[in-house]
């Protein structure tokens, strides 16, 4: 069993900059023009359960503070504020080697001089293990001892089995591809069979193709041991792909839990809804004004949307009071459909990608683009123009101001 939960988890790194010198201080009379060095907040109150043998995703940009909260669970990191608990037992002061965890990172970290095999087995020839002896007197008792050979061999096999590495156990790190290489460092973590595997981007250094295959790997990985993993990735397609929670962050702080598909069809706010979905979803700056059954959009070119409320998602009631909101309205590439009426949008350029095309068009007079995906296959010209409709049942509502969602998200 490993359920964790992290409760109000911070991470607050000493600023790198000095203070000011003590001349500097003695002789600046305004002291408020002093720059003092400022601490950095890398993630903030961090709140999450996980479940035992569930997949969690921290998915965000580059930056935002994933590494640090993954770091933090392993006990590579301090946690400066918050608890962190396994099964009811707080790991704040635990260390590292006790927790039961294992990490793989983007780079393999593989002993370059060893061969697969030793570096598969190396945590387990270091590591002791409780065992139970009975001596002459029949008394039993419990000591802590080294795997023998064939325990090791056991076990390296095994690992091997599972992810396909048989024969590549003799070969040292510089004769295996980057993929064999994180395979190994893969065999390395779940020889040791930890309560919790924690991988940091393990596929980063991958080629495109490989990189897909290894996930739905490391998904079959997942099935088959039934641990809990916590993984990390910058790549939302990896994420969606992969988790069945997902935890998207943005500059230290959690913007959504959820699951893919209600991350994608439910996003909390305009960050969730742009960094989730390919291409990214359409913004568009309207003033919304409407009551319980009609809402009138209009957008920057003067145009209005007339939507029926009664298809939409439920809009937040406040903003139903016939007065004027500014709003960000989103809708994906997908839901977006040329027809005999609509908004105008005119043509600058297309991208045929097989089935799909991507056109990206823009308002009249409006220089701000945005993507239309279609299954149409005609010969689209530059400059054409269009008019698209809105599916109602589709379309994302959100506060310009604090870029919350207005919409009813989904039912739990
Ligand atoms: N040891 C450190 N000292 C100061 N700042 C750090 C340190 N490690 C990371 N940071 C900062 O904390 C933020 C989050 O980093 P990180 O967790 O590595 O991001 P991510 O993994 O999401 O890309 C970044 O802005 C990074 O520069
Ligand atoms: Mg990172």
């Amino acid at each position: 069993m490993a359920k964790l939960l992290l409760s109000n988890i911070c991470k607050v790194y000493p600023s790198r900059d000095k203070q000011p010198s003590i001349f500097k201080r003695l002789f600046t009379k305004d002291k408020s023009k002093l720059k003092k060095p400022e601490d950095f907040v890398a993630v903030k109150n961090f709140n999450l359960e996980i479940e035992d043998g569930e997949f969690v995703v921290f998915v965000g940009p580059s930056g935002c503070g994933k590494s640090t909260t993954l770091r933090m669970i392993a006990g590579l990191e301090d946690i400066t504020a918050g608890e962190l608990y396994m099964d009811d037992v707080l790991l704040n002061n635990v260390d590292p080697m006790n927790r039961d965890m294992a990490m793989v990172f983007q780079s393999y970290a593989l002993y370059p001089h060893l061969t697969a095999y030793d570096n598969i087995a190396f945590g387990l020839k270091i590591r002791k293990i409780e065992d139970t002896v009975t001596d002459k007197d029949g008394n039993t008792k419990t000591i802590k001892r080294h795997h023998t050979k064939a325990e090791i061999d056991e076990k390296v096999q095994w690992a091997a089995e599972i992810l396909g590495i048989k024969e590549l156990l003799g070969r040292k790190p510089s004769e295996m591809s980057g993929g064999q290489c994180q395979r190994v460092a893969l065999g390395r973590a779940i020889v040791r069979g930890p309560k919790v595997f924690l991988l940091d981007e393990p596929l980063s250094n991958l080629d495109a193709k490989l990189r897909t295959s290894m996930r739905s790997e490391i998904v079959k990985l997942h099935q088959r041991l039934g641990t809990t993993f916590i993984y990390v990735t910058h790549d939302q397609i990896e994420a969606m792909t992969m988790g069945t929670k997902i935890v998207v962050m943005k500059d230290g702080v959690i913007q959504q839990v959820d699951k893919p598909t209600d991350l994608f069809l439910y996003p909390n706010n305009i960050f969730v809804a742009g960094f989730i979905g390919t291409p990214q979803m359409n913004f568009f700056d309207v003033v919304l004004k409407g009551d319980s059954s009609k809402v009138n959009l209009t957008l920057e070119d003067g145009e209005t949307l007339a939507l029926d409320a009664k298809k939409m998602r439920k809009i937040n009631p406040e903003y139903l009071d016939n007065e004027e909101h500014n709003c960000v309205l989103g809708v994906r590439a997908e839901h977006l459909k040329i027809a005999d009426k609509g908004i105008n949008a005119v043509l600058s350029i297309f991208e045929i990608l097989g089935t799909t095309t991507h056109l990206f068009m823009h308002l009249e007079n409006q220089e701000k683009e945005f993507i239309v995906a279609t299954d149409e296959s005609r010969a689209w010209v530059h400059g054409d123009k269009f008019k698209l409709f809105f599916d109602e049942e589709k379309i994302h509502l959100f506060d310009k101001e604090s870029g919350l969602s207005i919409l009813e998200g989904a039912k739990k």
